[in-house]
């Protein structure tokens, strides 16, 4: 286990809208570096930067054209380097987004394999044996090469699916896992991921990390069975690289693929999105809104289990957005997010921070972009000040990759910095908190104490600390034995008796033993 995970804050960067110093309209990798000393000021030690190679851009990126070459749009792989460098200076660690599914249509490996004559990349993809003969259960495409088969999708129709066999192979196109050619997929993968490792980067966010084989069992043996080796080969050569996963699934991910860490995920009805997200049911109970009702149970019968059930290898890890889903301010205030964020920094697991949401930044309802449809609105730039486009870019604005938020009272880096009750401040004394406090730290322990279904407040224990939140707007208390403790920390206030701890309303509060 990479020992920086422990007090490691994500921060995710969609680069296309992070910084533009070359003024075309588009964020870049200068514009990172600039930028890396507010990142680690505001508490963040790591990075996670979306996909950022050679790419036709059908699906923002996640249709690699080329794993080893970044898109001229972003700067150069010697930029990209540099960028390693700046943040390892700064004590930081940088993950890239590592895409092993699918490629883009226009990969060299798919031309190939595209062709009539069979080659070396025939087998880099799934194809069935004949034109006419479609695949059942899967998507498919035919009739667009000279080769006389369909070919598999993993996601859109620009990203073909990579082979890395079936677990169980009921048609003759179906080649096991063991097969020679899809082993080598999965070994032209870790040549990838070593040709980044060495140029200096930590790890990977994993894109689609359970899709790999087809027609897996329950439990995903053969997917799991790929990342174990890929593990084998991380422990051995690179024991200091951070693999995070999409896959929203902690006991596959962690305990049978070799996870490190993986993504609790905003999947409608789940007990993340119960959290903040609760509004697709029609009727918004989010937790942290102020009026939701408060129901934690409904997180934590969820939460638990799974924590429970990985503690030990890994971290499953918490998030307050990402690039894929609406960002938390679309139905909370400031307010309510300032004690959302209170609760997601002080859990277990490595906290992921996406940009712009430690200064609330609006989802705006904009046309799609690159395959963005409606997670479009949570990717535009950020806003930095209040001069042209937002500080985000100089050039003219009708050619910014995406529209900044033109309202008026569109928050800015800036203006924050300056009101000490800002959102951006409580999320810097919030990471300063958990820096400070190592039982706040991933590993550190975790135990509900009072959470009780319909009823507030909710309180938990990290080690030695007790930690109480209300976002209700009633004044509230639990019989919560707290005598001898003081607050170390607060958002609004709240009182410890001898026998129950009262919270104000829209409060949090952290209780440690009197030194
Ligand atoms: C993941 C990414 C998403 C992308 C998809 C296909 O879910 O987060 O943005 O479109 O995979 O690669
Ligand atoms: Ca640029």
């Amino acid at each position: 286990m990479p020992k920086w995970l422990k007090d490691a804050v994500f921060y995710e960067i969609y680069p296309q809208s992070y910084y533009d110093t070359n003024e075309d309209g588009i964020g870049d990798f200068n514009g990172i570096i600039e930028k890396l000393d507010y990142i680690k000021g505001l508490g963040c030690n790591a990075l996670w930067i979306n996909p950022c190679y050679d790419s036709p851009f059908k699906d923002a990126g996640y249709d690699v054209r080329d794993y080893k070459k970044v898109a001229p749009r972003y700067g150069t792989n010697q930029d990209l380097y540099r960028l390693f460098g700046e943040a390892h200076n700064r004590g930081m660690h940088v993950l890239l987004d590592l895409v092993p599914g699918h490629t883009s249509e226009e990969h060299e490996w798919f031309r190939e394999s595209q062709k009539a004559e069979k080659n070396k990349y025939s087998n880099r993809y799934v194809w069935s044996g004949h034109c006419f003969e479609p695949m059942k259960g899967y998507p498919y495409i035919g009739g667009e090469s000279e080769r006389a088969g369909v070919y598999m999708l993993n996601f859109f129709k620009c990203q073909p699916a990579l082979n890395y066999g079936f677990q169980k192979c009921e048609e003759a196109w179906q080649l096991p896992t063991d097969h020679p050619d899809c082993i080598a997929t999965r070994e032209a993968m870790k040549d990838v991921m070593r040709f980044w490792l060495d140029h200096g980067c930590d790890g990977f966010r994993v894109d689609m990390a359970s899709s790999l084989v087809k027609n897996d069992d329950e439990v995903k043996s053969g997917t799991c069975a790929i990342w174990r080796n890929v593990r084998e080969m991380l422990d051995e050569e690179y024991p200091e690289a951070a693999m995070v996963s999409e896959w929203n699934d902690p006991q596959r991910a962690i305990n049978s693929a070799g996870f490190h860490m993986d993504f609790y995920l905003n999947w409608s009805g789940n007990g993340y999105s119960t959290l903040m997200r609760d509004y697709e049911s029609g009727e918004d109970r989010s937790f942290f809104r102020k009026d939701g009702g408060g129901d934690i149970t409904r997180f934590l019968d969820e939460y638990v289990p799974n924590y429970l059930a990985t503690r030990e290898n890994g971290y499953y890890c918490l998030l307050t957005c990402n690039h894929d889903t609406l960002r938390p301010k679309y139905n909370l205030s400031d307010r309510e997010l300032k004690i959302t964020y209170a609760f997601l920094f002080t859990m277990p697991g490595v906290p992921f921070l996406y940009y712009g949401d430690e200064i609330g930044m609006r989802y705006l309802q904009l046309p799609t972009k690159e395959g963005g449809y409606q997670r479009t609105g949570s990717r535009t730039p950020m806003q930095w000040n209040d001069k042209k486009n937002a500080g985000f870019s100089k050039c003219p604005a009708d050619a910014l990759y995406l529209p900044v938020d033109g309202s008026a009272d569109a928050p800015s880096v800036a203006a924050q910095e300056k009101a000490p009750d800002s959102l951006l401040n409580t999320v810097r004394a919030l990471l300063a908190l958990r820096h400070e406090e190592e039982d706040l730290q991933a590993d550190g322990e975790f135990e509900a104490v009072y959470a009780e279904s319909g009823k507030l407040p909710f309180v938990y224990r990290r080690g030695g600390l007790l930690i109480a939140l209300n976002p209700s707007g009633e004044t509230v208390s639990a019989p919560v034995a707290a005598a001898g403790r003081t607050v170390r920390f607060s958002i609004g206030g709240g009182t410890v008796g001898e026998t129950a701890i009262t919270l104000e309303p829209q409060s949090f509060l952290v209780l440690q033993v009197t030194p």
